[in-house]
């Protein structure tokens, strides 16, 4: 069996999208300085490329975790493998991350950043699949709104590849 990747959303959109969020950012933090926590790995590459376009000062932290649970289910309850390294105490905190799907993961790690006392604290998605939900999450800065399907590139993976593909697309196999 053969894999394909379709296009879904094109290099360009994903970067004049990630202009008008990095623009609108700016302008909500005006006067601040934001906290971007980005959540490995496939918060990265949409990390990197939303911070070389925010205006105000911009500070970098990173954390890694992993779900409890199947693969393809989620459990919700997340274990952290890489914690951040500085405390998020009277910071004004942004969490960068690639997809909201169940909601499980971002639902249990935003509680969990919201007891370290920061300053405010806001969630900021590349992508959501609205009709995945199953846990209520708050997001506040949303790329694209999907359809239910798996999707690769930009920090996203399948089975570990395709996260370095400079747009959205999806796996077929024929
Ligand atoms: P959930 O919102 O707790 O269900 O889990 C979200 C996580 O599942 C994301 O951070 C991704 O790592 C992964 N995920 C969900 N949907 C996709 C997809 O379409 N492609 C790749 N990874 C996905
Ligand atoms: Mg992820």
């Amino acid at each position: 069996m053969s894999e394909r990747v379709r296009v879904m959303l094109s290099e360009e959109e994903v970067d004049r999208r990630i202009q008008e969020i990095g623009e609108q950012i700016s302008k909500d933090y005006a006067g601040k300085q934001v906290h971007l926590v980005c959540v490995l790995k496939g918060g990265s590459f949409f990390m990197c490329e939303l911070a070389k376009r925010i205006t105000v000062p911009v500070s970098l932290d990173f954390m890694s975790v992993s779900s409890y649970g199947s693969e393809t289910k989620s459990s919700g309850v997340v274990r952290i493998v890489k914690d951040l390294d500085e405390p998020l105490k009277d910071k004004d905190v942004l969490v960068v991350e690639d997809i909201v799907d169940s909601g499980r993961t971002l639902s249990y790690l935003m509680d969990m950043l919201k007891d370290r006392g920061p300053k405010s604290l806001r969630l900021c998605t590349l992508l959501d699949k609205p009709d995945r939900r199953v846990v209520d999450v708050n997001v506040d800065y949303t790329g694209f709104r999907i359809p239910d399907e798996f999707v690769v590139g930009y920090g996203l993976d399948y089975d570990q590849k395709y996260r370095n593909l400079p747009y959205i697309g999806v796996v077929e196999l024929d």
